[in-house]
């Protein structure tokens, strides 16, 4: 139940893997026959991953995920020795955007962080009134990975190109759960990560659309056309490639699986919880994203109970659960304290299964009802 965080790897993307540790193990930058497989590996990999999303081969480099993807696409076109420029992103990014263009900021660059409504979307009109005469780029994340708001990112897309700027979208949350394209989306550069869709950790790719001005942020034996030295990590990038296969070619199928027990149990928790609500937006939401809050509940606590069940979900984003602090994205959504505090994510996958779902909706009525019973707000 928190497959945003990650997600198994499909045994299938493992068969396709093992061979690149043990035979085809060669370095893809080698002229022999052992370079020369890994070198067509690669080059496979990379027409895949193009093919899912609608671009070209050469558009695509391979990278360490999305982290790294959203580095390369936000510091590589903006450079360090530039005049002062300006960069509008959003307050829900992800950290790794938003620590990126905080760097840049601590190098003398200008950040605008937009608002966002109370379901977690970017407003077109504030977007366009955001733009300088110094703006060089444009972030604005596809799905939201805490609150799995689907941002319009065409609409939003079409004001930078209508403006001469370019357009980065962070989809590591969306790719495999919603179609992705980069030309029916409109943007200039797109991250994806492997983990987030049945492939192994430490993978991704940042589509670069041909004709952007971009510089690498890591140098070196200039890999992946001078755009991210170091030798490929092809066993890894097959099985990314593969994981993007298998998501395609199901895509219908899981995200309708996804929405079946996204809405089956969002309306069973609604049925049976009181003083509940659902943060994010009501259907403009990834498939598999549920995040409610509950009142007199610490997120925290019915996370250790819930867990000590065998159900996994996060408070907050993955990565600021080990904080008390309330998570970013559901402080700009202003929901009030009394239900910041009892949050919870959960995230389906499509594995999980509608048994799955009774077990978590009864797992939630016992855990709620007995911190409820603790608490000396509950009932008053
Ligand atoms: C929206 C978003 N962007 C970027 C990342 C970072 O991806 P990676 O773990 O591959 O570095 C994540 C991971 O949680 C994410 O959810």
């Amino acid at each position: 139940m928190d497959h945003s965080a990650t997600t198994p790897v499909d045994p299938l993307v493992v068969d396709a893997m093992l061979p690149f540790f043990t035979e085809t193990f060669g370095n893809a930058s080698s002229l022999h026959s052992f370079g020369t497989e890994a070198a067509e590996a690669l080059s496979k990999a990379r027409k895949q991953i193009a093919y899912a999303i609608g671009a070209l081969p050469e558009e695509i480099i391979f990278t360490s995920g999305g982290t790294e993807s959203d580095n390369l696409a936000i510091r590589g076109v903006v450079p360090f020795n530039a005049r002062k420029k300006h960069i509008i992103t959003s307050v829900v990014e992800h950290p790794a955007v938003l620590n990126t263009c905080a760097s840049l900021e601590s190098l003398g660059h200008e950040v605008t962080y937009l608002p966002v409504d109370a379901d977690g979307v970017v407003d077109a009109g504030k977007l366009e009134a955001s733009i300088k005469e110094n703006t060089v780029l444009i972030s604005i994340m596809h799905a939201n990975n805490e609150v799995g708001t689907i941002q319009p990112i065409e609409k939003l897309s079409w004001i930078a190109k209508e403006h001469d700027l370019y357009f980065h979208t962070d989809a590591v949350q969306s790719v495999g759960k919603i179609p992705v394209n980069v030309d029916d989306l409109g943007v200039d550069m797109l991250s994806i990560s492997s983990h987030k869709i049945h492939g192994p950790k430490g993978v991704g790719a940042l589509y670069i659309r041909k004709g952007t001005n971009i510089s690498p942020i890591v140098f070196g034996g200039n890999h992946e056309k001078g755009m991210r030295s170091g030798t490929e990590n092809v066993s890894g990038i097959v099985g990314f490639a593969r994981a993007m296969e298998i998501a395609i070619e199901r895509l219908e199928t899981d995200s309708g699986h996804m929405n079946k027990m996204r809405d089956s149990l969002i309306s069973r928790v609604f049925d049976t919880i009181p003083d509940v609500r659902l943060n994010g937006h009501p259907s403009a939401r990834l498939p598999n994203n549920v995040n409610v809050s509950f009142k007199y509940v610490e997120g925290e606590s019915m996370l250790m109970m819930l867990d000590m069940q065998g159900v996994a979900v996060s408070t907050g984003s993955a990565c600021s659960s080990k904080s008390l602090k309330a998570s970013h994205v559901l402080s700009s959504l202003k929901i009030e304290d009394d239900f910041i505090h009892g949050s919870l994510r959960i995230s389906l996958g499509r594995e999980n299964t509608m048994e799955d779902i009774d077990y978590v909706v009864n797992a939630l009525q016992e855990t709620i009802a007995k911190l409820r019973a603790m608490s000396p707000l509950a009932g008053k």
